[in-house]
């Protein structure tokens, strides 16, 4: 039974708290957290564009604040998600030996999506259409699960 899981993105400021936010609300009995490949935003909360748009979709993660991914963040969770292939490369570069710890992109979720990877809307500008793919994921995954959330 996966009980704890970890989104990654590169900043942790948009898409992975983002991700965290809608999964915690559907699955609330799952452990979650979120974290970034990159350390530029250690201690930010998400960014004000990515708060006010998925607060019109009814979730709030003004409480959530950036970190940077670990190695020991391999031990500590049972599933890790990545946004995109490079934040998937990234982490598993930093896997310890002998771990096996799944890591799977978000999108995978979302076959019906037709996406490989989660825009960073941080770039593209485009909220919504990141939103949309997140709870689609989102869902994807919750049902992966087997509805033990
Ligand atoms: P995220 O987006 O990876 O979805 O949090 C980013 C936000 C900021 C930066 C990179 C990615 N940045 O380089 O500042």
């Amino acid at each position: 039974m996966t009980q704890k899981v970890l989104f990654v993105c590169l900043g942790n400021i948009c898409r992975s708290p983002a991700a965290e936010g809608v999964f915690r609300s559907l699955c609330p009995n799952v452990a979650t957290d979120s974290a970034g490949t990159a350390s530029y935003h250690v201690g930010d909360p998400p960014y004000g564009a990515m708060q006010q748009a998925i607060r019109g979709r009814g979730f709030d993660i003004s409480d959530l604040r950036a970190r940077q991914f670990r190695p020991v963040d391999f031990q500590t969770f049972d599933l890790i998600v990545a946004m995109d292939d490079n934040n998937l490369s990234n982490i598993e570069a930093l896997r310890p030996k002998g771990n096996e710890t799944p890591v799977r992109l978000f999108t995978d979720y979302a076959p019906q999506s037709g996406m490989d990877h989660v825009p960073d809307p941080y770039y593209t500008r485009d909220f919504e259409g990141c939103l949309d793919l997140i709870e689609a994921a989102a869902k994807g995954l919750r049902d992966s699960l087997g509805g033990d959330g």
